[in-house]
């Protein structure tokens, strides 16, 4: 059940709002606000250890940027969401652009399949509106509804490229081949469009920065800090709401989302600064909340194992199974939350509290391994320092001091 909610809990709600980033969504979206306004080419650069915030954070950016088209009446721009980390080589990503930029394209290709030179020809195409020297390759593969627009000469949507988890393309050489090229598309005279990589480190973004300059791309670069205890409280407070309740616990307000279940604050702010002092990510602050939660409910099944039953549908509806970071509007996931609420007996269940206690046992459990947590969330060559070092220092025990060659 534990497991269920530490799933659960990590989603966003559809009332979730971004709090801790807001100069950084400010950031990103007026690169793409600029860039789709001047009709010209962007990159930015987020970077920040996991979980703290960079996907949830661009997501916002771009819905808040969709948002500010249709207010302008411009048209919105056309958004290919790229998860680096699910892709079988690095070349697929042509396919998975070309697949969101053009989604009337055949990506499929029939039996054959579209090449990736072909798929990174068409994005290329798609970036920079020219198809140089390759019209007879390319014209032929434009859509009825691409003609139709050009006859009626709308203006076309800003293409956006997001490379979440960027730093999954970094190993080895054709990952870094394949994001320079990405990344050089917004480098082409006549470019309009914004790419977006998202990564834990700056390593690329150091690499790409210079040639990028050379070109007169000036990338923004916006680095999110990991979030300190105050951030964590407040990010807390606000995800789990109404199921914070007053110091002694004393408070029976009502919950929202799940009648009769609730953290107590002290437990929160604890969390909070374990969490901060370890890594500062958000992620394992929910999975840290979730397994509380999961100790005080099997605490209750065991002080009445006959309410097993309502309890588990308590614990489901607490567990607000509401959606993706990247898409918040998600009406069907309310209607299960709003059928879940109906399920819940409320005056058969003895209320659940999370206290100090329970939180402190989910700590030790979720963070007893901090110095490991800390070397994951290192950059993929830090990592590979860090083991040479060890290997090194391990063979020359007796030494004084040591080379890494
Ligand atoms: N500022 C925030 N407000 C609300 N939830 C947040 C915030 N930052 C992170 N989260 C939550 O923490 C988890 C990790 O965030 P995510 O954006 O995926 O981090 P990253 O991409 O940096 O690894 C997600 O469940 C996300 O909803
Ligand atoms: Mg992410």
């Amino acid at each position: 059940r534990a497991i269920r909610f530490l799933r659960d809990i990590e989603r966003m709600t559809e009332d979730s709002r971004v709090l801790c980033r807001e100069r950084e969504q400010t950031a990103i979206c007026t690169e793409l606000r600029r860039a789709s306004q001047q009709r010209r080419a962007g990159v930015v650069f987020v970077c920040g250890v996991p979980g703290v915030g960079k996907s949830l954070t661009t997501a916002t950016a771009l819905s808040t940027c969709d948002a500010w088209a249709r207010r302008e009446r411009m048209p919105a721009p056309q958004v290919a969401w790229i998860n680096c980390m699910a892709l079988r080589t690095p070349n697929t990503v042509w396919k998975v652009a070309l697949a969101a930029l053009a989604p009337e394209a055949d990506v499929a290709g029939g039996k054959a399949g579209v090449e990736p030179a072909a798929a990174q020809a068409r994005v290329q195409w798609r970036f920079n509106n020219r198809p140089p020297g390759q019209e007879k390759v390319l014209k032929p593969c434009a859509s009825k509804r691409d003609k139709r627009s050009q006859g009626s000469r709308a203006p076309p949507r800003m293409p956006v490229v997001v490379l979440d988890e960027l730093d999954a393309l970094l190993r080895g050489a054709e990952g870094l081949t394949t994001l320079c090229q990405l990344f050089a598309m917004a480098t082409a005279p006549g470019a309009h469009g914004v790419i977006i990589g998202v990564a834990n480190a700056l390593d690329f973004a150091i690499h790409a920065r210079e040639e990028l300059r050379a070109a007169g791309i000036e990338p923004t670069e916006v680095v999110m800090p990991a979030y300190t205890a105050a951030d964590l409280t407040v990010l807390l407070e606000a995800r789990l709401g109404e199921m914070v309740g007053s110091h002694d616990g004393s408070d029976s307000g009502e919950c929202a989302l799940s009648p009769g279940v609730k953290f107590v604050k002290p437990a929160l702010q604890l969390c909070a600064r374990r969490v901060a002092a370890a890594t500062g990510d958000m992620r394992r602050a929910l999975q840290v909340c979730g397994a509380a939660l999961g100790r005080a409910v099997g605490q209750v099944d065991q002080q009445a194992p006959g309410a097993e039953g309502s309890r588990r549908q308590q614990a489901k509806a607490v567990a607000v199974v509401t959606g993706d970071a990247r898409q918040p509007q998600l009406p069907t996931l309310w209607r299960r939350l709003a059928d879940r609420k109906k399920a819940v007996d409320t005056r058969a269940d003895p209320p659940v509290t999370v206290t100090v206690g329970h939180m402190a046992a989910a700590l030790s459990a979720v963070m007893r391994d901090t110095s490991s947590c800390m070397v994951k969330i290192l950059p993929p060559q830090q990592q590979l320092l860090l083991a040479a070092v060890v290997r090194r220092v391990e063979r020359n025990a007796a030494g004084s001091h040591c080379t890494v060659s």
